[in-house]
């Protein structure tokens, strides 16, 4: 046991655990889910109630997920056993795992379309008429070969960091891939703000409109923000172990939580002011960023197409980065688990994790055309992952993690890791544990019940 803790690998420095776990936070929920969902909600009224939520839900379930990581020193089901002694509620702990694994094989079919993006960016297929950008995306989608081969190309880049182990893989890598991603960022931002007309975009997104409120609306933030945050999948909690007895859980959490609104609200200022300086409507769903958006860039830079196909490219690199960041983090959830449970190589799992994504992964992509034998209830292989993984197991983990933090763990255990062994002061204990036993649990359990039409 003590061989087991003083072996085990940890982040070298504070700066590398924050831009890792953003990393895993930071992915195509804010680039490609954040945007569609403002532009079907409402615009700056859904950023309100997103933010609030971020604050209210997504960072107290954050330093539950931190405590029981860091406490555990090991992967998420053993991290969950430990704390569980010997009740059921370690399966909480084997099904983040299982989530995090599934999660994993249809956001790596996604990632691979970003990778197919870059290379159509780079010679110049994203140009013509939006029914053009529309076949091509369907074309693309619903192809039997490329679509699976971008996404073994994506795994394998995964499988390389992951590897690698902590230091030397997944923190240098975040070091690098983060700090471009920002800059991409920021000078996208910069060209979209500058095209005439952005001032429509600017508005719809941070002056609200409250007649515009629903119940939809909120429930649509509170999924928005777990899905964001990368919680219940197994991926916080995994990077837990991996941080240090000085890491200062609350500061941390604030931290990559407000790096996660940023980056949302700078991708919402990519896009709304492009797609309003050229009057196209963003509320296009799920299709906003392979279909209208590449169709956005292209007009509303025709008059320097050099500087469209500049935008267009970076941005799908922006995109690729984001997702292989997260993607990443998935990969360690599940290879940690094998390597540790299984007392194997990381090398030995990381292979075994990389290969059977990529079968589960290559059947996901085969369903959305391909094939029809793929398709159960009217519904592909692929959309069954994404609702059972987002809309049933999600909510699920997130609601028992908090409901096991908040009842059943020994509050003197939580306090420790929150303080740090009482080197912090911890004034927010008492805030914390109120949220996480009562006001998380309550909003998880509304919002799965209006998924399942319960309240509907
Ligand atoms: N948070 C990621 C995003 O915004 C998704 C993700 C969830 C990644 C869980 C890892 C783990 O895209």
């Amino acid at each position: 046991m003590t061989k087991k803790i003083t072996e085990r690998a940890s982040f070298g420095s504070k700066l590398g655990i924050i831009l890792a776990t953003a990393g895993s936070a930071v992915g195509l929920g804010n680039v490609w889910r954040f945007p569609y969902m403002t532009g079907e909600n409402g615009g700056a009224v859904f950023i309100l109630i997103y933010v609030i939520c971020v604050l209210l839900l997504g960072i107290p379930c954050m330093i539950s997920e931190f405590i029981i990581g860091r406490h555990g020193q090991s992967n998420t089901a053993r991290s969950f056993r430990l704390l569980a002694n010997g009740t059921p509620w370690a399966l909480v702990g084997y099904m983040g795992v299982l989530t995090g694994f599934l999660i994993m094989s249809y956001y790596a079919v996604v990632s691979g379309w970003c990778l197919q993006y870059i290379w159509a960016s780079l010679v110049g297929h994203l140009q013509g008429d939006p029914e053009y950008f529309k076949t091509y995306f369907a074309a693309l989608s619903g192809d039997p070969v490329k679509p699976v081969i971008w996404t073994v190309v994506i795994l394998g880049m995964s499988y390389l960091i992951v590897e690698h182990g902590i230091r030397n893989g997944i923190e240098r890598a975040s070091k690098m891939m983060m700090p471009t991603l920002f800059i991409l960022l920021l000078i996208i931002v910069a060209a979209s703000c500058l095209l005439p007309d952005a001032g429509k975009g600017i508005e719809f997104l941070f002056k609200p409109d409250f007649s515009k409120i629903t119940s939809d609306v909120f429930l649509g933030a509170v999924g928005q923000a777990f899905y964001s945050l990368s919680l219940a999948m197994g991926a916080l909690c995994t990077y837990a172990s991996y941080f240090t007895k000085y890491t200062n859980l609350t500061k941390s959490a604030t931290q990559i939580a407000v790096i996660d609104c940023l980056v949302a609200i700078l991708a919402g200022l990519m896009i709304f002011p492009a797609a309003f300086s050229v009057g196209i409507s963003p509320d296009s769903g799920p299709s906003l960023i392979f279909i209208t958006l590449p169709n956005v860039f292209q007009q509303a830079f025709s008059a320097a197409p050099f500087v469209g196909y500049i935008v267009s490219l970076m941005f799908f690199v922006l995109l690729s980065l984001a997702a292989l960041t997260s993607l990443m983090s998935l990969h360690e959830v599940a290879t940690a688990f094998f390597e540790e449970e299984f007392h194997t190589t990381r090398k030995h799992a990381a292979i075994v994790v990389t290969t059977t994504t990529i079968v589960i992964g290559a059947f996901c992509s085969l369903s959305l055309g391909a094939t029809d034998t793929l398709t159960f209830f009217g519904r592909s292989l692929f959309s069954w992952f994404d609702f059972i993984t987002g809309q049933i197991f999600l909510p699920i983990v997130g609601f028992l993690t908090c409901i096991f933090i908040g009842w059943f763990v020994d509050h003197q255990v939580v306090r420790d890791e929150f303080t740090n062994w009482g080197e912090l002061r911890g004034r927010f204990f008492h805030l914390y544990i109120f949220l996480v036993k009562y006001v998380c649990p309550l909003a998880i359990l509304l919002i799965f019940l209006h998924q399942l039409g319960a309240l509907n």
